[in-house]
């Protein structure tokens, strides 16, 4: 007879879709590989998606379908469940905990899950002495999670922040390269495929902001905290603004940041304008990155493809290795128990430098009115770049500051949107010093 240690690992996948597709067909593939990693073989026994028809690129024939994953999770025979569904809530809860009530390890690629749910389910996993792996969710291919929860578990992160949205940086890459605005790109990308029919989770921060509430809980051992996750997308970032930051040494990028303050972690999405040279300033395109900053290691910067079927099977490939192999740690690096009570930092501490884009009407004292508004607010100005000259007409102004209080530059910024000589309200992008 066997021993247990050499029976297979019997998996069920919900979701058969890009991810869902794209492991069913790298378990394949890489089935020889994965079973000496793993020290056993790892199979698919079970699967469900809504359309039995649909080709999945791989030989189904041998599994078993279910129509309802709810109840595959339940399966006797089946020793871990792999959750590629999707959304916060729905079928995708219902089958995650199905799972951990039953006995099943889980790995997962869903963020939105795990950012809205991701500390109970720990617990709920933890309680019953199974994983529950999402390696997936953050970054796609890129092991973030395993980087931060493992590799520098000697090390105080102080810092830890990335180009956590494909899609966004690929509009922002491509505007800058293209000169074209925002929507025309938008546009192009959702033909191509880059983008959703609806884009707002990209564009707007939402997708960043899941994953950033899950990085950060793993990288400073607090529950995961979505609602303390300051968010701001792309959409009001025009090749004006990009134009600008190259002339004055930036490339804009839409960020998640999660560092550690005087006031409590503060945690942030938002574009920000980064220093051309640094390493994520050169990432680029639907390429992701993230950089963690220890007080033993310094920094660490992982880029790779955050997105698409092979790379996020092959974070879900590790996932499921490790349970194979019977390698367990906690889901966010600590017992739930110890996670620690870290208070959120409120974006109005935030304490940075801008970069201020405004259009004005070009006559004498605007000019004046305008630093007589960040003086009274008590921010100091380091540049300010007038492009062109056009008496009675609307010209636009930049300038950036030294680093200041975010609530003073709001305040300041009230003030300079309600001058008659100031056309269309503020821009703002904050800098981030790297
Ligand atoms: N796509 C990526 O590059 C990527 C990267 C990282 C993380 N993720 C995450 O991975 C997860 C899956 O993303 P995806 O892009 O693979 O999604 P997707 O292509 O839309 O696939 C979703 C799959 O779920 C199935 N499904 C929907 N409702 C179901 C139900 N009630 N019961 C059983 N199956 C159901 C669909 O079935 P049918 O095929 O029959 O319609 C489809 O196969 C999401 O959480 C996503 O955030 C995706």
């Amino acid at each position: 007879m066997k021993s247990s240690a050499q029976q297979p690992l019997r998996i069920a996948v919900a979701g058969l879709g890009t991810v869902g597709a794209g492991i069913v067909q790298l378990l394949e593939r890489q089935a020889e590989l994965l079973t000496l990693r793993a020290g056993r073989h790892i199979i698919v026994s079970a699967v469900s998606a809504r359309d039995r028809r649909r080709d999945r690129g791989a030989d189904l024939s041998a599994v078993r379908w279910y129509e309802d994953a709810v109840a595959m999770a339940a399966d006797p025979d089946i020793d871990a469940v792999v959750e590629l569904i999707g959304g916060a809530d729905g079928v995708a809860l219902a089958v995650v905990e199905a799972a951990l009530a039953h006995g099943k390890h889980v790995v997962t690629a869903n963020k939105a899950l795990m950012a809205k749910h991701g500390t109970r389910l720990a617990r709920l996993a933890e309680q019953a002495g199974l994983a529950l792996a999402f390696e997936a969710s953050v970054a796609g291919g890129i092991p973030v999670i395993k980087a931060l929860r493992e590799g520098l578990a000697g090390n105080r992160v102080t810092r830890v922040y990335g180009i956590l949205n494909g899609t966004s940086n690929y509009i922002l890459t491509t505007m800058r390269e293209s000169g074209r605005e925002f929507a025309e790109v938008l546009a192009e990308a959702q033909k191509l495929g880059y983008a959703e029919a609806d884009p707002s989770f990209d564009i707007d921060g939402v997708d960043a902001a899941h994953k950033l509430a899950v990085l950060a809980s793993v990288a400073f051992g607090r529950p995961v905290d979505l609602d303390g996750v300051y968010t701001e997308g792309i959409r009001h970032i025009s090749r004006l603004d990009i134009d600008f930051a190259e002339e004055l040494g930036y490339r804009i990028k839409l960020l998640g940041v999660a560092r550690l303050t005087d006031h409590g972690l503060e945690q942030r999405v938002h574009p920000c304008m980064v220093k051309r040279g640094t390493p994520i300033a050169a990432v680029e395109g639907v390429f992701n990155a993230v950089v963690a900053e220890g007080d033993f290691i310094g920094r660490v910067v992982l880029e790779g493809r955050g997105a698409g079927a092979f790379p996020t099977a092959s974070a879900v490939a590790a996932d499921l290795v490790d349970i194979a192999a019977g390698r367990r740690v906690p889901t966010f690096a600590v017992p739930v128990a110890a996670l620690r009570d870290l208070p959120g930092a409120p974006m109005e501490q935030h304490q940075g430098a801008y970069f201020i884009r405004l259009m004005v009407l070009d006559q004498p004292g605007v000019i004046a009115d305008i630093a007589a508004a960040l003086r009274d607010e008590h921010v100091s100005m380091e540049a300010m770049i007038q492009r062109g000259r056009a008496p009675g007409e609307a010209v636009p102004v930049v300038l950036t500051t030294h680093v200041t209080l975010e609530a003073a530059m709001r305040r300041a910024l009230d003030r300079i949107a309600k001058l008659d000589t100031v056309l269309e309200q503020p821009h703002m992008i904050r800098i981030e010093d790297f």
